[in-house]
């Protein structure tokens, strides 16, 4: 394992994408949807996205002395209300966009409508698999909390991001935070604490738990803060999403209200919070450094 890592790290951090991608084919293979449906689904789940969600699960479990199988229930549930959240963005009335991971938006693939309850069915799916996983049901209990808490912000995040609705008086760049710790941060802690807690069990006490959670609201909001830099500094057909459009809608971003240099010493602030946060969970902790680097630096 050593020496596969001294030659190329990521490699062992992506070395459970087969598997990830097999777990999440099978959660696909239903009986009793409209065949339509069961295809949009698969068309946002499957054959796209980094999956940095599972694999932050994965190896969050692996942190805290699990296997990362342990986090399989996890990992497809927030996988599922990931790709919801990424076809109700594109949709015309939140961010009306036609492009994501190479291929036509679901709206533009198979209508408005069908996005719209693709989403829906993807949301509900999430807690079905939770459900039903043969787990503790204090566990169950446990993790349904997690993912709907996230959930709630997610939904939250999107309405002040597209709606507005914070107070008037609350300073820019605090309104910044709040939008993107909820829209994208929340969901990304959720992955991480869901992990965990597969590994650790129904414990949210766990002194191993609080040091993933302080890592994983680092690389939460440094998450969304390089997806804002990379709209102005990347291509569509590098990214595979439409770029250089968060300014012309008027949102609220990292290098529209810091600029440029302010938005990345901010990512080199929280890429080493994230560092520091798994510092004491020790060697099993090295693919969570490792993925907080890649995140930091990734340009799609
Ligand atoms: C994109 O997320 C949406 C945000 C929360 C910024 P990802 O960049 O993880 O999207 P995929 O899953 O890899 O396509
Ligand atoms: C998306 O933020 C957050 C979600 C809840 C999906 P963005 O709107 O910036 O994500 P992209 O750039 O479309 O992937
Ligand atoms: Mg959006
Ligand atoms: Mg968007
Ligand atoms: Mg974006």
């Amino acid at each position: 394992m050593n020496a596969r890592r001294g030659r190329d790290p990521s490699a062992f951090v992506f070395a459970p994408l087969p598997a990830i991608e097999q777990l999440l084919e099978r959660s696909t293979r239903v009986r009793g949807t409209p065949g339509a449906l069961a295809d949009a689904v698969r068309y946002s789940l499957i054959g796209g996205g980094k999956r940095l969600r599972p694999l932050l699960a994965w190896h969050c479990a692996r942190a805290v002395g699990g296997s990362g199988r342990d986090a399989a229930p996890a990992l497809i549930a927030v996988e599922y209300v990931h790709a919801f959240s990424l076809v109700h963005d594109d949709l015309p009335a939140i961010d009306n966009d036609d492009l994501r991971r190479g291929r036509p938006t679901l709206h533009i693939h198979a209508g408005e409508a069908m996005a719209i309850l693709a989403g829906d069915a993807m949301l509900n799916k999430a807690f079905v698999v939770l459900a039903r996983a043969t787990l503790p049901p204090a566990l169950v209990t446990l993790l349904m909390e997690e993912l709907a808490g996230a959930t709630s912000a997610m939904i939250a995040g999107q309405v002040y991001d597209t709606l507005g609705g914070l107070p008037d008086d609350l300073p820019t760049i605090r309104k910044l935070r709040v939008i993107h710790l909820n829209k994208t941060g929340a969901l990304l802690r959720a992955a991480c604490r869901m992990g965990a807690l597969c590994a650790i069990g129904p414990k949210p006490r766990d002194k191993r738990l609080a040091a993933i959670t302080r890592y994983a609201d680092a690389i939460g909001l440094m998450f969304q803060v390089v997806d804002d830099l990379i709209d102005v500094q990347q291509s569509s057909e590098h990214t595979g999403k439409r770029t250089h459009k968060d300014a012309d809608k008027g949102k609220l971003t990292y290098p529209g209200v810091l600029g440029i240099e302010a938005s990345q010493g901010e990512i080199e602030r929280l890429h080493l919070k994230a560092t520091r946060a798994v510092r004491e969970l020790g060697a099993p902790a090295e693919p969570l450094r490792i993925l907080a680097d890649l995140m930091a630096t990734r340009t799609r």
